[in-house]
Formats: C-alpha cells, sequence, structure tokens
C-alpha cells in the first residue's frame, strides 16, 4: 500500500515560515489557505507537505522537505552544526545536503556511533524527551572488570550531580583479567549520561558506542558514512515512539502520517 506523510496545515505552514503555528491556525480559520485549489478553513485539516499546493492568500508556500539522515559518527568529531574553532561536525560529514540539518541528541566528541539528522524538529524532540522513552543502545569498553554490583546499581538506578540515572538493561559481553565490555540501554540522553553513570559504580567507559537508536542499527554504516531513512523507518520511529511514551499525552501531537 502506498502511504502519504501527511502533516497538519498550520504545522507546514509555519514550517515554511508564514507564521507562528498558532497565528497560522487563525490565518486557517480567516478562509486565506487553499490546498489543491480549494480554501481549507478546518482546523485540524492535514496535507503533504511535499505534494500539495497550499497558497496563503493566493499566494504558494514553499514547505520544506523532510530529510532523514543515520551517520556513523566518528570520534573527534563535534555533534553540532557549527564550531567556531572550525572542527569538524557531524553536519560536515553530509556536504551534498544544502538543506539545514540539525543533530537529534548529542554524542560526546569521544564518543562514536548511531547519529540521526534531519530538518524535522518534532521528530528530534520526540527522540530526545524522556517522556517518549525511545531506546538507546551503548557498547562501551571498560577499564577494570566489572562486578555483578555494578551492574546491579546500574540497573537498579542512583543519583547523579542533575538527578537519578538508570539504565533499562545491562549485559555483559566481555571479562577479562584487567578490562571488560558492557551493553547497555537508556531510555534517557542527559549528557554524558552512560560516561557519568560508568564512572560512578567504578569502571570508567574508555570505550564508548552507540549501536541502535529504538530499531535503527549501525549496519552496513563504516565510521563516517551514511545513509537515507527510509519513509518507512521514519514512520516507525513516530509510531515506536507513540508505544513507548510514559503517558498517553492529552493533547496528542500532530505527526505525518506516512
Ligand atoms: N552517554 C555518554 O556518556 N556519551 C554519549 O556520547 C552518549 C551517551
Amino acid at each position: 500500500m502506498i502511504t502519504v506523510a501527511l502533516e497538519r496545515l498550520q504545522k507546514i505552514m509555519a514550517d515554511a515560515g508564514v507564521a507562528s503555528r498558532r497565528k497560522c491556525e487563525e490565518i486557517i480559520a480567516a478562509g486565506r489557505v487553499n490546498v489543491d485549489g480549494v480554501t481549507v478553513t478546518r482546523p485540524g485539516f492535514k496535507a503533504d507537505p511535499e505534494k500539495s499546493a497550499i497558497e496563503v492568500d493566493g499566494r504558494p508556500i514553499h514547505a520544506a522537505r523532510r530529510v532523514y539522515y543515520l551517520l556513523n559518527k566518528p570520534k573527534g568529531v563535534l555533534s553540532t552544526t557549527f564550531d567556531d574553532f572550525g572542527r569538524p561536525t557531524v553536519v560536515n560529514l553530509i556536504p551534498d545536503e544544502k538543506r539545514r540539518l540539525f543533530p537529534v541528541g548529542r554524542l560526546d566528541e569521544d564518543t562514536e556511533g548511531l547519529i540521526l539528522l534531519t530538518n524535522d524538529g518534532e521528530l528530534a524532540n520526540i527522540l530526545t524527551h524522556p517522556r517518549y522513552g525511545v531506546e538507546k543502545t551503548y557498547s562501551a569498553k571498560l577499564r577494570g572488570v566489572i562486578t555483578r554490583e555494578a551492574v546491579e546499581k546500574l540497573k537498579k538506578g542512583f543519583r547523579l550531580e542533575d538527578g537519578r540515572a538508570r539504565a533499562d538493561r545491562v549485559t555483559v559481553t566481555y571479562r577479562g583479567k584487567t578490562a571488560s565490555s558492557v551493553r547497555m540501554t537508556m531510555r534517557e540522553g542527559r549528557n554524558h549520561i552512560v560516561r557519568r553513570m560508568l564512572a560512578k559504580v567504578g569502571f570508567p567507559a574508555r570505550h564508548l558506542r552507540r549501536d541502535r537508536i529504538a530499531f535503527l542499527t549501525l549496519h552496513g554504516l563504516g565510521k563516517g558514512e551514511y545513509r537515507r531513512l527510509t519513509r518507512q523507518e521514519v514512520q516507525g520511529l513516530y509510531k515506536h515512539a507513540e508505544q513507548t511514551q510514559k503517558q498517553p499525552a492529552r493533547n496528542k501531537k500532530s505527526r505525518p502520517n506516512l
């Protein structure tokens, strides 16, 4: 079945720079907006940002097409859009994309692995907001051989300087004589959270990689490589967040029906 990415009209208009969403609702209610030649005044009307011909006061608007990239960030690259000191950023690794991209959440300079880049602020919000609890899985190589108690502490949770933190799942993947490795699944993403938690239980990470965001994995992506998400994957991320969110939102936010 071919599905279409629909979004609320006021969101498409706001994203295209017409006005704030609130103001756009008023503009729609005032009968100033045509979609495919028909005047629309109904609140909640959805259109296809890429295909619908939308006019405000008879003038076409140009919706910013949504783009989504999955990048395997190497060490030494910053998760920002621009660096004042000219250091490489994740955005520099996708040089052919002329639309303004921003990274979803961040990975430390020293951390490698999966990071999403997009111009879809709504998806960025739901992937990073703790309310949606979207899972991210990390592999960490540790100094020292992690103990059972330390693993239990990570799972049970404890206080850090900025509040409680706990891992959803922890698996020891390697136990050597002087080093060990763990796989940790988190549902939140405060700054340096995994490194801080591991340091707190006495087994600091000497290497950290993010292997998974929801159902997206590093599969097929070498260091520094990226690919576009498919429409199904984008739809899947919205669905995933709907399923994992902690409390059903009273005012359900608009989301593209891809
Ligand atoms: N936790 C960290 O400590 N670092 C990251 O880059 C991501 C999560």
